[in-house]
């Protein structure tokens, strides 16, 4: 059996939220405190936070992400009827050190000593990308952590996806970009980005333009994908 290898890539750049740090890790570690309505909320906390960030870019309206978790948070505590008040800080101070899916450390350190570039391009805010990447221990495996915070507008402008292409150095078509997102692969898809859908959750195709050049479950088999 031959062996699918994307080829003229020089450089890894990934989503963080759901694709290097499980976002329901923060209600996840809180879980017996949130009490029975602890999925919902993290699910409406997660859609909403996405849904504010579509929202806000349309609207000329930004906030950083930061202020855009707080506010989703808020309408998932108020819509599953949870008392914020024993909760509510701890559930964004959580989101701070968000556990990294297992398999990112060693992935990342065999694209590293392969040579290629690694970074991450995110929705999020500057400091709490930092106390991701800290948390998880993930700093020396990344050249750069790249925030719309610079441009203020979200994902999937493509001013965004141009930003890693500027801040990299190499040119768009040898940029394999990452995301559990699939919006946000159709995004990079159309931008010209070289796209991997790591489809976590195993949802259908997103019926949007453009679309992943390869799929799979986790971050497990890059390296194998890009014939390391
Ligand atoms: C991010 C969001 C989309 O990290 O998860 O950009």
């Amino acid at each position: 059996m031959s062996r699918v290898v994307m080829t003229l890539i020089d450089a890894c750049v990934f989503d963080a939220y759901g694709t290097l740090f499980d976002v329901h890790s923060a209600v996840g570690r809180l879980r017996g405190d949130v009490g029975p309505k602890a999925d919902e909320l993290s699910q409406i906390w997660r859609t909403k936070q996405l849904e504010y960030t579509w929202l806000r870019s349309l609207m000329g309206e930004y906030k950083d992400f930061w202020h855009v978790t707080g506010d989703a948070l808020d309408y998932a505590l108020a819509r599953t009827g949870v008392d914020p008040t024993n909760i509510r800080d701890r559930l964004m101070d959580a989101y701070l050190g968000l556990d990294a899916y297992p398999e990112v450390p060693a992935m990342l350190g065999k694209l590293k000593a392969a040579g290629l570039k690694t970074a991450i391009l995110s929705n999020g805010e500057p400091n709490m990308l930092e106390a991701a990447v800290n948390a998880a221990g993930l700093g020396s495996l990344l050249d750069e952590v790249l925030s719309v915070d610079d441009l203020k507008i979200f994902k999937p402008d493509p001013s965004v996806y141009q930003l890693a292409v500027d801040r990299l150095g190499v040119k768009a078509d040898s940029i394999a970009f990452q995301s559990s997102n699939a919006w946000d692969v159709h995004g990079a898809s159309v931008f010209g980005f070289r796209p991997v859908w790591i489809n976590r959750f195993g949802a259908p195709v997103e019926r949007l333009p453009g679309g992943a050049e390869h799929e799979m479950a986790d971050l497990t088999g890059l390296p194998d994908l890009l014939g390391i």
